[in-house]
C-alpha cells in the first residue's frame, strides 16, 4: 500500500558520477551474445543458422495453426488465418475470458461488460480497481474516510480520495498524503518515510535511499533514481556504494542487473550497449515475444 504512494521521487544531487541505467530501455538485439540474447527473451531471439541475436517481430499472421493462434489473447483464428485481435467485453463469454479483457467485468447477470456500479457485481468479481470493496460481505462502493477524524496512528488508515491516503504525521495527527508523493513530501511523516522502501529519514528530512544505505551485499544492487532510471551500486570493502564501473558484474549478472542496458562481450567485459531501444512495443509483440521460443519448439 505504502509503496504505491512513492512513484515519483526527489532527484539526488549532481555530485557523483554514478552509473545510471534506464529500465524502460534495453540493448539492441544485434549487440548481444547468445547468453544475453536468451535473457532478452521478450525482445530478441537467437538465430542459430547465422549465430546472431535478432529483433523479434513475430506477429499473429506468422502463427499457422488455430491452436497456437488462439493461445494468444491478442490473436484470433479466422477463415484459415491468424489475425490481430482486440477483444471487447462482448467477447468475454465466460468469467475466465472476461477477467482477461481490459476494462471489462463479469456482472451479476453473468455478462461481461464495462464497469457500471459496485452493486452489480458478486463478492468474487467485485472490481477493486474501481473503488469497490467486498469487505461488508457484498460488493459495495468504497467509503472514503476523513483523515482528521482519526486520533491514533492505528486507526489512521484508508483512502480519503481516489488519489490520497491517510498517514500518521509527526505532529501526532492523521493527515492526507497524495499518491505519488516524493520522499521530500514525506518529511513530516517519519513512519511512512521509513516504511516506504524507497525513502529514509535522516536528520529532520525524508530523502531517497542511496546505495550507501543498503546494509548487506545481497541488497546492494541498485537504487531508484527517478522515473524509470536506477543508479547501480557495488559492494566494496564491506559496504555498499555507488558503482564506479561494472567490473564486478559477471556473464550472468551483467545484462540482468543493468536492466538490459549493458552487455557481456566476447572478451568477457560488461559494457554499456551502443544502442538502447525502448521496451515499449505493441502489446501483441510483447506477449508473442515471451512465448516465441516455446512456439518455435512446438511448430
Ligand atoms: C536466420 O538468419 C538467416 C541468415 O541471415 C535468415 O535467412 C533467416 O531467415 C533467419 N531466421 C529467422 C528465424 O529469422
Ligand atoms: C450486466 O451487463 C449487461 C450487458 O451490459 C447488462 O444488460 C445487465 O443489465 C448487467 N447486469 C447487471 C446486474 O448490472
Ligand atoms: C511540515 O510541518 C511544518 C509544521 O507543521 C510545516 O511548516 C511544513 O510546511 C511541513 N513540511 C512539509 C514538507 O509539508
Ligand atoms: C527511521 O529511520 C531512521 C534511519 O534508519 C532511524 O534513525 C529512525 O529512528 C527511524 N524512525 C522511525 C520512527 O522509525
Amino acid at each position: 500500500m505504502i509503496g504505491k504512494l512513492l512513484i515519483s521521487i526527489c532527484m539526488i544531487g549532481l555530485t557523483t558520477a554514478a552509473l545510471t541505467v534506464d529500465a524502460a530501455k534495453h540493448c539492441e538485439c544485434t549487440e548481444l551474445t547468445q547468453t544475453d540474447c536468451g535473457a532478452a527473451l521478450s525482445y530478441c531471439l537467437w538465430n542459430s543458422s547465422d549465430s546472431e541475436c535478432q529483433e523479434f517481430n513475430l506477429e499473429c499472421s506468422d502463427l499457422n495453426t488455430q491452436i497456437t493462434c488462439d493461445a494468444f489473447s491478442s490473436c484470433k483464428w479466422k477463415d484459415g488465418a491468424c489475425d490481430d485481435w482486440t477483444p471487447s467485453c462482448s467477447d468475454g463469454t465466460t468469467v475466465a475470458l472476461c477477467r482477461n479483457i481490459n476494462g471489462c467485468y463479469w456482472n451479476k447477470s453473468n455478462q461481461c461488460a464495462s464497469f457500471s456500479t459496485c452493486a452489480d457485481y458478486s463478492v468474487e468479481e467485485c472490481p477493486e480497481n474501481q473503488f469497490c470493496t467486498a469487505q461488508s460481505g457484498s460488493c459495495a462502493a468504497y467509503q472514503f474516510v476523513t483523515c482528521s477524524s482519526f486520533t491514533t496512528s492505528q486507526t489512521c488508515t484508508g483512502f480519503d480520495t481516489q488519489t490520497s491516503q491517510c498517514a500518521w504525521a509527526n505532529d501526532n495527527t492523521c493527515k492526507s498524503v497524495k499518491s505519488g508523493s516524493s520522499c521530500a513530501d514525506l518529511s513530516n511523516f517519519t513512519n511512512l518515510c521509513n516504511n516506504s522502501g524507497s525513502c529514509t529519514y535522516e536528520g529532520s528530512a525524508c530523502r531517497s535511499i542511496k546505495c550507501s544505505d543498503l546494509p548487506i551485499e545481497q541488497a546492494c544492487n541498485f537504487v531508484f533514481t527517478s522515473d524509470t532510471s536506477f543508479t547501480l551500486c557495488a559492494w566494496a570493502n564491506g559496504a555498499c556504494a555507488d558503482a564506479a564501473d561494472t567490473s564486478a558484474y559477471t556473464q550472468t549478472t551483467c545484462y540482468q542487473r543493468t536492466f538490459g542496458n549493458y552487455k557481456w562481450t566476447s572478451d568477457n567485459k560488461c559494457l554499456a550497449c551502443d544502442d538502447l531501444v525502448s521496451n515499449d512495443m505493441d502489446s501483441n509483440q510483447l506477449i508473442l515475444g515471451a512465448f516465441a521460443l516455446l512456439l518455435v519448439l512446438l511448430e
